[in-house]
């Protein structure tokens, strides 16, 4: 008869590199999630019963019941720096740590944003859809023009470690550089970035590019939406690398159907993996699959992150990226 493991159980509930797995092994019984089926409440709830720590992913929804029906757990350790799809307070409430992998995946995801941000100011992806179809006759003088980018104003709504990445890019660009955050940067890193903040109304008005990089939150939900849009420049293009949630989607096709916004590179969605078919219809949308973290090496750090701090809260430590440090005693 097998004898039960003394090391204590734990589940990944997304598909990892098998070098995430194999650290975890060393340290705990490892229930794994390799097939990648959405476990969902569920599934979650039946996976966590007798586990004490989680790795999680965006996709995975930590609400208060799968909290509460996990009645072992300890920690949920998010493969992510978003952390909406947890429940912050019921975890606080439970005594479950919660951590996220901030720092890990600014440079990444700010790489993303420009990418969009560039794909959308020449039209990039449309323009090659053209010439696959077999479109392209001839050169045309006057054919695909696009938008600057250099000398143009890049606006960032959220100006956190990403946001600051972003703008740290435009300094190449010979850009004009806004932000707006609930209060600015102290002013040594305002200069780092060559940024200056400015009202939301302002932001909105002047930006060529604007990028969004807020959390996602019941406060933040539709930050822009019909009457944000109405406010930009009907030559500007809307980025967001963020969370979908943060736009009205609806809004935003309309406004891009319309051309009272030139264009748009989006990464994240409301109600992913759904898209809204307005999108897909539009050529001055560019449209990627929440891939803002994902390259090989920034996914196996968030993931080595994720494990770092599980392994610190199994064994009693302070894991590096508390989210409620008032459950650590
Ligand atoms: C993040 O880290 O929040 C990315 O969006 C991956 O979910």
């Amino acid at each position: 008869m097998n004898k039960p493991s003394a090391k204590p159980h734990i589940l990944v509930a997304r598909k990892v590199f098998p070098e995430v797995l194999e650290r975890l092994g060393g340290h705990f019984e490892v229930d794994h999630n390799q097939a990648d089926v959405i476990l969902g409440v569920a599934g979650l709830k039946a996976r966590l019963a007798d586990k004490v720590g989680v790795l999680t992913a965006a996709t995975d929804p930590v609400t208060a019941e799968v909290i509460e029906a996990a009645t072992s757990l300890k920690a949920v350790c998010n493969l992510a720096v978003g952390y909406n799809n947890i429940d912050l307070a019921a975890c606080s409430q439970a005594g479950v740590m919660a951590t996220n992998t901030p720092g890990v995946l600014d440079d990444t995801t700010a790489d993303l944003a420009w990418a969009l941000l560039m794909a959308s100011a020449r039209r990039l992806p449309a323009a090659e859809r053209w010439l696959r179809k077999g479109d392209w006759r001839g050169w045309e003088f006057i054919q695909w023009l696009g938008t600057d980018v250099h000398h143009a104003t890049l606006g960032i709504l959220g100006m956190g470690r990403i946001g600051q990445a972003v703008a740290r890019r435009a300094l190449g660009f010979d850009m004009r550089v806004i932000y707006h955050n609930r209060s600015p940067l102290p002013p040594d890193q305002e200069a780092a970035c060559g940024a200056n903040w400015v009202d939301k109304e302002s932001l909105l008005r002047e930006s060529d590019f604007l990028v969004l990089l807020l959390p996602y939150s019941p406060a933040t939900h539709h930050s822009i939406g019909a009457a944000e849009l109405a406010l930009m420049k009907p030559t500007a293009h809307l980025i967001n690398v963020a969370r979908g949630g943060i736009v009205g989607d609806a809004a935003l096709i309309a406004a891009l159907r319309e051309r009272r916004l030139r264009g748009a590179g989006l990464d994240v969605f409301e109600g992913e993996p759904t898209v809204n078919p307005g999108f897909l219809e539009l050529d001055n949308a560019v449209l990627t699959p929440h891939i803002g973290s994902s390259s090989r090496a920034t996914r196996m750090a968030m993931a080595m992150r994720a494990a770092d701090n599980l392994i610190a809260a199994l064994s009693g430590q302070r894991p590096p990226d508390l989210l409620n440090p008032e459950v650590f005693r």
